[in-house]
């Protein structure tokens, strides 16, 4: 399949990456289904996109007609069975291996053989997911960042499997869904977070030691190196649990301390001041 023939995209997973991906699927004139654990979750993340929608047709981004038919496009569930007509399907569940093996062994059993089968997974083995299907040529990994609707950047993960079909055919999707496209091979952390995750780390450190204020610290960075945002900052949009997953399944593949997890982000996590998305992280956010 041609990625201008795509008309249907599955997305597994509609936490903070997934309703990225599905908004962004679905402003690029595809329709999308989006599976979720609980009716809740359906509703509550189907009214999250459209909120998001509605932002950028606010901000001018596009058109109000544009904004409805593109909120008119996705379909949230809770049945698999719903994306058994999909052309692509984009994992976005938890990241945790065994929780991702068994999603991709149900994706090669639901879809059609030729479908590609992506993760978004940030850390994860590429090689691993496609070995739990029947066609691990066709499984690849594209990664978005946060907020998706955003941030320009895919980065495409080559198993050892990937055929070069399928990395062409991702990185026509690609361009359909408005992304520059980078390419890594199947190491730990690819390219972003191989470097994202040390940095992050040794900030929460320097807090850890009190080096420093968590607010001198963002300010230097955003001041002094003109990033849009501080680590902490940034730690706490992208979810001290995914970052502390990330730093974990780092340390485990190249065991270099500079990857192992701070001990007050454990903590963090235990608590469940797992940033923006909870109401608290390093900064507070209010109830969520
Ligand atoms: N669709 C399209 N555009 C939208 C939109 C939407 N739903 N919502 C907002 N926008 C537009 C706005 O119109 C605005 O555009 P403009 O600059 O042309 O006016 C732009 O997006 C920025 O929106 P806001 O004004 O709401 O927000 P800020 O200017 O405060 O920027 C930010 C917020 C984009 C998050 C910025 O602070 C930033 O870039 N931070 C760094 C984010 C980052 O590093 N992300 C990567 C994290 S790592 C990751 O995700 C990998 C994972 O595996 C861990």
């Amino acid at each position: 399949m041609k990625p201008d023939e795509v008309k249907k995209i599955a997305v597994i997973g509609c936490g903070l990456m997934g309703s990225g991906i599905t908004e962004v699927a679905a402003k690029s004139g595809m329709d999308v289904v989006f599976v979720e654990v609980s009716d809740e979750k359906v509703k509550k993340q189907g009214g999250r996109i459209a909120g998001s929608i509605g932002k950028a047709v606010e901000k001018g981004k596009l058109s109000q007609e544009d904004g409805d038919a593109a909120v008119s496009r996705i379909n949230g569930t809770t049945e698999y069975e719903a994306i058994s007509d999909a052309d692509l399907v984009i994992e976005a569940v938890t990241e945790d291996l065994q929780t991702k093996l068994e999603v991709f062994r149900r994706l090669d059993e639901l879809t059609r053989d030729d479908v590609v089968l992506a993760s978004n997974t940030s850390s994860l083995p590429i090689g691993e997911m496609a070995a739990a299907t029947n066609r691990p040529d066709k499984v690849l990994g594209m990664h978005f960042f946060n907020p998706v609707p955003i941030m320009k950047l895919l980065e495409l993960v080559r198993g050892l499997q990937t055929s070069d079909e399928t990395l062409e055919f991702a990185r026509g999707m690609g361009d359909r869904l408005g992304k520059t496209v980078v390419v890594s091979k199947d190491r730990a952390g690819f390219i972003v977070n191989a470097l994202l995750s040390c940095y992050m780390n040794m900030a929460v450190r320097m807090v850890e030691e009190g080096f420093a204020t968590k607010e001198d610290i963002d300010t230097a960075v955003t001041l002094g190196l003109g990033h849009p945002m501080g680590p902490l900052t940034l730690l706490d949009l992208v979810g001290i649990d995914t970052a502390y997953a990330i730093s974990d399944v780092l340390y485990e593949q190249f065991k270099d301390p500079i990857y192992s997890a701070p001990n007050l982000m454990k903590q963090m996590v235990q608590a469940g001041h797992f940033g923006r998305k909870a109401g608290k992280g390093f900064y507070d956010y209010g109830e969520k």
